[in-house]
């Protein structure tokens, strides 16, 4: 490995990726992060105003700077956030960037690969899965060191709501949105919980003043993406901190369990498709997927999920 040192590479400076730049610098997990951008400027700016908050920062000193693609080939994680996103007013569906967002990872890929294949790489760019499916199989980068944020962002929305319903920490919901990041992700409910009450017995517990409804919980998780989107023009903050946790996850080998999308290997039969199920991440990337017993009803929606994505994937010639 050429790596010598903690050091990230974020391609795309949008609003997603000047986020994921805050919120590194405030995780201060790294000793060097450069920054990519189709548009130079915007990165070598990115890169200078985040400069000027260092000498505010309580933890050790970071070197922020803009660069081309050879800045991967000393990097620790890679996080891609290159690539328009979906903007308030479009279609409500992450799905229809594909066309788009195949030509850029095409780009981002071909140019990484020249200069390492030791990196992790997170993906943030939507469709999230699609992007994932074609980074891991077209380009000879191994494939554990690829994954995607996937349905850390709508756990991590699931968790709030229901935290907000129970009116307990949102750390302490346990479980998971799994399957597509985005309209059809779906919450296993069989594995939801709270202090280890299962989801079917958590109004008896905790006493919400409106008992659990599914389908409008599952609904919500959902529709708070686009109304995040239409309220602030894009999201950023959520999926920001969900990219620097499983930065963390691997730069610390912390050996932590995230839902992540990676393409399934046969995994509920399903195979040819990137869909998030919890995942072990070390060092290296996934060491481990956990293939959870789900139920019936529960592996009908990640087929559905599955089929989704096929179809757009075919639609883009993948
Ligand atoms: C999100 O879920 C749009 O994928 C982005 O926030």
């Amino acid at each position: 490995m050429n790596a010598t040192k903690n050091k990230l590479v974020i391609v795309g400076t949008g609003h997603v990726g000047s986020a994921v730049l805050n919120c590194a610098l405030s995780f201060n997990f790294v000793s060097e992060i450069a920054v990519i951008d189709i548009i130079s400027e915007k990165a070598q700016g990115e890169a200078l105003d985040s400069t000027h908050s260092i000498p505010f920062s309580t933890g050790t000193n970071v070197n922020i700077h803009a660069g081309t693609f050879e800045e991967c080939k000393d990097a620790r994680v890679i996080i891609i956030a290159a690539g328009p996103s979906i903007l308030p007013g479009e279609i409500p569906d992450r799905l229809t960037l594909a066309g788009r967002n195949v030509e850029v990872m095409k780009d981002v890929m071909t140019s990484i690969t020249q200069y390492t294949k030791d990196a992790v790489i997170i993906m943030i760019t939507n469709p999230l899965d699609i992007m994932v499916y074609y980074a891991q199989n077209f380009f000879g980068y191994p494939k554990n060191k690829i994954f995607g944020t996937g349905t850390t962002l709508e756990t991590a929305r699931f968790r709030s709501i229901l935290a907000n319903k129970y009116k307990v920490d949102p750390k302490n919901i346990h479980g998971y949105m799994l399957g597509e990041h985005g309209n059809s992700a779906f919450p296993a409910w069989s594995l939801v919980n709270i202090a280890g009450v299962p989801y079917n017995q958590l109004d008896n517990y905790f006493q919400p003043d409106e008992s659990l409804d599914l389908e409008k919980t599952a609904a919500s998780v959902i529709s708070v993406a686009y109304d995040v989107l239409n309220l602030k023009g894009c999201t950023n903050s959520g999926i920001a901190m969900a990219a620097c946790h499983l930065a963390r996850a691997v730069l610390f080998n912390e050996r932590s369990i995230f839902p992540v999308s990676t393409t399934l290997q046969g995994e509920y039969g399903l195979n040819h498709v990137a869909l998030s199920l919890p995942c072990l991440i070390t060092e290296e990337g996934i060491e481990r997927r956990i293939e959870v017993s789900l139920s019936d009803e529960e592996i009908k929606k990640l087929q559905h999920s599955c089929q989704s994505i096929s179809t757009v994937m075919k639609s883009v010639g993948l």
